[in-house]
């Protein structure tokens, strides 16, 4: 059992309750009317509860019990089939989040009837801790009462610690994405992530406007021209102490806002286009929880940072660039922005960092929306082994990748007459045609992976009424550099 005294947040590991609490018990169906007839037995509760709780997904059913007992309440707490261990996650950071006041502060959770033979236990304990912190988050940050949440007590128990770190990263990643463009630019996210180097120990640069045009970053120059705020190009390495096995590059596209340049953007819904820069919070994320959970890596960040903006200096349609790897691009629309800035990101961390895995995240087209939905990441890569990884942490953390072809046949779409390459591919196969672009400036590197975060970054959920970050990536990253490297 795991207890979880919830307004200090303050975890253990218990074998009996020793106060008064709410038990919470998680259920598959599969094994319902056996086990809940074992707990009402032991409880001394009639069997027709059975009638009112059959145990699907999120749903949930409070019993009061006699005074006798430490336990209180007991809450069962649905599972639905057993198929996916990452439900529970979900299920009782939804339960805490909506029902805090009935469930109380004192809780235990007993999690011994969904143990399996081939249950991972660190993964299990970690998703509770992880499901329980989120919880708590609070969106409503400009509201006048907001009163600040308190973070977590660090426990020496290791799923329970790093439950911990990822919900606290998880928090500010979520801050970062919903922030709106005026409280987030180049400039200021460039500040976070150097704050976030000193407090969690990686070490961070910082290249602003002038080093930016003297490297020839063409791309990210390019699309900053409309814009009176500079663009940053933010370098974060973390260099563990230990035995470090692999070195590991991530990058991710940093536009703070994104009204399409020239190629204006539809006004409905442009809000959301303060999201674009999750792909770069996602690799904030990974960053600061590898170096705070001490992960034995070589861990580089970049992130090309800028809005997309139109004053009387915006690129024109049509303008020819030239970026840091020498190949120059026709941008045939200056809404396709996200993929010029990241072709300076790639070029630049292979070239100067060679890593052995290279991976970007960005909120790229509404093409992989449009294939996808909101389950999943488009994933791209030439490297089997990588995507049968991340596919596989990805179903493990709730956070699924979908592997789409990069195929050569999709590069006629992408070939300029004038230039190396346009940025535009057309309406066919559009997240495709965008990985391929992408693939011109990772100079063929063995082992590069694209995750299309479009449709899972910035979605409808239960905490919030109008759409908001979900941290996509923090996890998936983390568990692939704790489990690969
Ligand atoms: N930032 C958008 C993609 C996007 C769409 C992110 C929906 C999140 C949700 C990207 O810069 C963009 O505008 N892409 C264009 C590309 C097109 C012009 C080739 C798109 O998807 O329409
Ligand atoms: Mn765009
Ligand atoms: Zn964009």
């Amino acid at each position: 059992s795991l207890t979880n005294k919830y307004f200090d947040m303050d975890f253990q590991i218990i074998e009996k309750a020793t106060q008064k609490h709410t038990l919470i018990i998680p259920l598959y169906t599969q094994e319902l009317e056996n086990n809940l007839g074992t707990i009402l037995n032991q409880f001394g509760l009639p069997s027709s509860i059975l009638q009112d709780f059959k145990g699907g997904i999120d749903e949930t059913l409070i019993i009061y019990t006699s005074a006798q007992t430490l336990t209180e309440k007991i809450v069962l707490l649905g599972l639905g089939e057993h198929t996916k261990q990452d439900v529970l996650k979900n299920t009782i950071r939804l339960l805490i989040n909506k029902q805090k006041e009935k469930v109380g502060q004192d809780i235990v959770l007993d999690l011994n009837y969904i143990l399996k033979k081939d249950t991972k236990v660190g993964l299990l304990v970690e998703m509770c801790v992880n499901g329980a912190l989120l919880a708590t988050y609070n969106i409503a940050k400009f509201k006048k009462e907001d009163k600040p949440v308190q973070f977590p007590q660090t426990i020496a128990q290791v799923a329970i610690r790093k439950g911990e770190i990822l919900a606290n990263t998880q928090k500010r990643v979520f801050d970062l994405v919903n922030l709106p463009a005026n409280h987030l630019n180049a400039l200021q996210l460039a500040e976070f992530i150097t704050e976030s180097g000193k407090i969690h120990n990686f070490n961070v640069k910082i290249l602003h406007l002038d080093e930016i045009k003297a490297l020839g970053m063409g791309g990210l120059i390019a699309i900053n021209q409309g814009s009176d705020i500079p663009p940053t190009f933010i370098i974060m390495e973390y260099k563990s102490e230990s035995q470090i096995t692999k070195k590991v590059g991530l990058v991710g596209k940093g536009v703070t806002f994104d009204t399409g340049g020239i190629s204006i953007k539809p006004s409905e819904g442009m809000w959301q286009m303060k999201c674009d820069m999750a792909g770069a919070a996602a690799v904030i994320g990974a960053v600061e929880a590898t170096a705070r959970l001490q992960l034995p890596v070589h861990l580089i960040g970049i992130i090309p940072a800028t809005d997309n903006m139109i004053n009387g200096k915006a690129i024109y349609p049509g303008s020819i660039v030239k970026t840091y790897s020498g190949l120059t691009i026709e941008i045939e629309d200056t809404d396709a922005e996200g993929r010029v800035i990241l072709a300076d990101g790639l070029a630049y961390m292979k070239k100067n960092f060679e890593p052995d895995v290279m991976i970007d995240l960005a909120t790229l087209t509404g093409a992989c929306v449009i294939a996808l939905g909101y389950q999943a990441a488009g994933l791209f890569t030439n490297n089997d082994n990588l995507a049968n990884q991340l596919f596989s942490i990805g179903e493990q953390v709730g956070e699924r990748v979908w592997r789409l072809p990069l195929w050569d046949e999709y590069e006629k779409q992408i070939k300029s007459d004038m230039a190396d390459v346009k940025n535009l591919g057309g309406r066919p196969a559009g997240s495709i045609t965008a990985a391929k672009f992408l693939e011109k400036f990772t100079d063929k590197h063995p082992a590069w992976a694209h995750l299309d975060i479009a449709g899972v970054a910035f979605t409808d959920n239960p905490y919030s009424t109008a759409r908001s970050a979900t941290a996509y990536g923090v996890r998936l990253l983390v568990e692939y550099l704790s489990q690969n490297v």
